[in-house]
């Protein structure tokens, strides 16, 4: 008898088992962050339209969801901001009594050292102009914002962040943040930079959540054009030279291609940022019974770890980490 065919993949696919023991991919709860919005001034969580499931937080709310996320196995919370008070130099960012100062202080206070609690760094929810960073005229300016975000990373880890995640794209960011860390004794706080961040019509439900879209104009000037892949690469590399301990890839679903490039260039930790636009497609169609909720989002996050992600940032860590446990 002719031995055809000699190669049979089939047979390690034949039962759930055999799928099982020979995946090549893990997804785990603790390769997830929930990001969680907190806003000031509420009494009750108020949902996002544009994100089912997705609230803005009220301090209290915040701490018991970052009480069963880390009962779930989750490695950390990123946190986001929305002031009750705005002005074009978004102060509130950096005041010790800001709503992300209070929500790290009450989040590290019921989580101790379960979870990392990362503090999202950036201007964009805390100026009424709603651009990332300091304005001169209508430019974003560079070297003064950076001191800013100098300022901003200071008080949050004075507050008790676990690490800070600059994700405003302005050149010399993470080597102001790590020099004002330095200064101010927090040698030891982790920089998670968004090295790679796309100009992406995928953050529009974002910014319902945050509150934080640009009254005019948008992040071209300083965000990431889809088209480019070398110059991820060299984002990469330069927050490296900073001082960068990890790199963020956002989003991640289109760009899984640069997630594995920059897994593959740099000896670094990936985490990749599934953006709430990434999210909201998901929910839209599951609601309309065009596609199976679970299944997707769980498909999807292997994908990023397949691409070489360690760590994915998504708003279903809650969901997926009750299906993986
Ligand atoms: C800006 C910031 C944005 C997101 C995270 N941080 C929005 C933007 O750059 O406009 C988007 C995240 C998402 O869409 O889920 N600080």
């Amino acid at each position: 008898m002719t031995p055809f065919p000699t190669e049979r993949p089939r047979r390690l696919r034949s039962t759930w088992a055999l799928r099982a023991a020979f995946a090549e991919t893990r997804l785990h709860p603790a390769n997830l962050i929930a990001p969680l919005f907190l806003k000031a001034g509420i009494d009750a969580p108020v949902p996002i339209a544009s994100m089912p499931g997705v609230v803005q937080h009220t301090r209290d709310s915040a701490r018991k969801e970052a009480r069963a996320l880390a009962g779930l196995g989750v490695s950390g919370v990123l946190l986001f901001g929305v002031p009750a008070r705005k002005d074009p130099l978004g102060t509130e960012a950096h005041s010790p009594t800001g709503v992300i100062q209070q929500a790290i202080r009450a989040i590290k206070d019921e989580v101790s050292d379960e979870m990392a609690v990362i503090a999202d760094l950036c201007l964009c929810e805390y100026t009424d102009h709603g651009h990332c960073g300091l304005l001169a005229g209508d430019e974003v300016d560079n070297d003064s914002t950076i001191e800013v975000y100098g300022q901003i990373a200071c008080s949050q880890a004075q507050a008790g962040a676990d690490v800070v995640a600059p994700s405003g794209m302005m050149d010399g960011q993470v080597k102001a943040i790590r020099a004002a860390l330095d200064d101010s004794g927090f040698e030891h706080t982790p920089i998670l930079s968004y090295a790679v961040k796309y100009a992406s019509s995928f953050y529009g439900p974002f910014r319902d959540a945050a509150e934080g879209a640009p009254r005019f104009g948008d992040r071209r000037s300083h965000q990431q054009d889809p088209a480019n892949y070398r110059e991820a690469l060299r984002e990469a590399q330069l927050d490296i030279g900073e001082g960068a301990d990890a790199l963020m890839v956002k989003p991640a679903l289109g760009y899984l291609d640069i997630v594995r490039a920059v897994k593959d260039h740099f000896n670094y930790p990936v985490a990749t940022y599934s953006v709430s636009g990434e999210y909201s497609m998901i929910k839209a169609a599951a609601a309309n019974g065009w596609l199976d909720e679970r299944a997707a989002v769980l498909e999807a996050l292997t994908s990023m770890r397949r691409a070489g992600a360690d760590l994915i940032v998504t708003y279903s860590t809650r969901s997926a980490a009750e299906w993986l446990s």
